[in-house]
């Protein structure tokens, strides 16, 4: 499967409807299990489809929508993360400054993902916004993509926006 989504809370599930919007199909995945997602997928249709962590990661693109904290347990699911694009949708709250020391939080993301090419993305929407957001686009460029450790990622906003 092309895409995945990490994390099926808050921001997960609203980047799940954007996705169910437009009929394309990600896998989508927490810590409890796809059988917890069963009511989700119903909800938002067969475009959405429950897995297990594992499995979502052997996606192409991955949506990173789970604690910061969370990580190291989600980075030791693949031996490696080479070709593999991770959007970055974190934030780094309740994590103390010495932790960051002076990197950013997506340099500290693309460390635990090694190989993968990260971008920062959707984490400055609040998750109502994002079910909102109608074109991902500005002047035919995405628009909500941050690029940080790579800038040749050929990212989903042409389908999604
Ligand atoms: N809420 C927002 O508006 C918003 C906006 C932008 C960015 N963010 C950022 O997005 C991230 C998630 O925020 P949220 O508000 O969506 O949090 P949330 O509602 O607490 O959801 C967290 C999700 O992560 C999953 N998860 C935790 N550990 C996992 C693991 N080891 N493997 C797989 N899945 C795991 C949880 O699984 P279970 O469901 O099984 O517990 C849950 O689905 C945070 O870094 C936050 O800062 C949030």
């Amino acid at each position: 499967m092309k895409y995945a989504i990490i994390g099926s809370g808050k921001i997960g599930t609203a980047l799940a409807h954007v996705f169910a919007r437009k009929n394309i199909e990600v896998a989508i995945a927490n810590s409890g299990g796809p059988e917890t997602l069963a009511s989700v997928a119903e909800q938002l249709g067969a475009s959405i489809v429950p897995k297990s962590a594992v499995s979502a990661s052997g996606a192409a693109i991955i949506f990173l929508a789970v604690p910061f904290s969370t990580r190291k347990d989600l980075a030791a699911q693949l031996p490696h993360w080479h070709g593999k694009i991770i959007v970055d949708v974190t934030n780094a709250f309740h994590v103390a400054p010495e932790e960051l020391g002076d990197r950013l939080s997506s340099e500290i993301i693309a460390e635990a993902f090694t190989g993968a090419r990260v971008v920062k993305a959707f984490n400055h929407h609040l998750r109502n916004g994002l079910e909102r957001i109608r074109a991902w686009r500005v002047s035919g460029r995405p628009c909500s993509y941050r690029i940080m450790n790579t800038f040749d990622v050929n990212l989903p906003g042409t389908e999604l926006g």
